[in-house]
């Protein structure tokens, strides 16, 4: 019993105001978290913790108990924290063998339009490319992509479409200079690859997420590996739930696959 008061004390640590700090018990705002996002984190790292630690000194908050009760009173602190706990890496041309298997799927259908849903997409390389990889094989096809992400700032990224070489350099070259224009260190993408992709804000998890309505192909890529196996299986009815013809397989990340 003593034991566990004293380890207790050593993890408050006393601030220049002598105000008690507590960054120590990860779990309840984990649960939180995972309730919010469907994301999950492995307690047994100091991953979450250092996030958190760092986010509520830059909050000014002084436990992640007092994190927790803002965060579900106050919307722009919940956003803050959504977009710092998320990762958002992609990049253009990413496991290009799904985008060759969705460009097979639509020659065999013979369709002249598509419209596709691209949940998540965080800083947009995933639909940019997929709309790009749809015009260099069918150019008159008529091709809309929705993109949707729980990130914010990611969302600001994409809807500004500047690159750095690292998101683009598995793009060939010829399809970097059809494409974008080059600053000094930056790619900008072109308005016409843009102007096909809209960007929204959501939660798969949120009932207005349906509200999307039905799109002929799903796309779904690496979202699914930050969730624990039940909450895969309830995002994956979701995302199944979003297809015109139910026959159609979700496009997901070879990593998203099942246990
Ligand atoms: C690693 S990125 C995947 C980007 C892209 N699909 C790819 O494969 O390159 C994972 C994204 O999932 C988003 N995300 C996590 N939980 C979400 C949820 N419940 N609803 C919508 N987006 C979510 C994150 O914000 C993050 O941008």
């Amino acid at each position: 019993m003593f034991n566990f008061f004293k380890k207790r004390e050593d993890n408050l640590v006393k601030d220049s105001n002598s105000t008690k700090i507590n960054y120590e018990d990860a779990v309840d705002i984990a649960n939180y978290f995972e309730s919010l996002t469907g994301v999950s984190f492995d307690l047994n790292t100091s991953i979450l913790k250092n996030k958190l630690t760092t986010f509520c000194r830059h909050h000014n908050l002084y436990s992640f108990e007092e994190l927790m009760q803002r965060s579900k009173n106050d919307g722009l602190i919940r956003q803050d924290l959504i977009n710092a706990l998320t990762t958002n890496e992609t990049y253009f041309y990413r496991e290009f063998s799904q985008i060759k298997e969705l460009l097979s799927v639509i020659t065999s259908s013979k369709k002249s339009s598509v419209k596709i849903l691209c949940a998540p997409c965080a800083t947009g390389e995933e639909p940019y490319s997929i709309v790009i990889a749809i015009l260099e094989k069918f150019p008159s096809m008529n091709v809309h992509i929705v993109g949707i992400d729980i990130n914010t700032e990611a969302l600001k990224k994409a809807k500004k479409a500047s690159y750095t070489f690292r998101h683009v350099n598995k793009l060939p070259t010829q399809l970097l200079e059809k494409y974008f224009t080059s600053q000094k260190e930056t790619y900008e993408l072109k308005d016409d690859i843009k102007d096909k992709v809209t960007l929204k804000q959501a939660n798969i998890f949120d009932d207005s997420f349906k509200d999307l309505g039905k799109f002929d192909y799903v796309f779904s890529r690496n979202m699914l590996i930050y969730f624990e196996q039940e909450t895969k299986l309830k995002a994956k009815k979701i995302l199944e739930s979003m297809r015109i013809d139910n026959t159609t397989d979700v496009f997901l990340g070879h990593a998203d696959l099942f246990e």
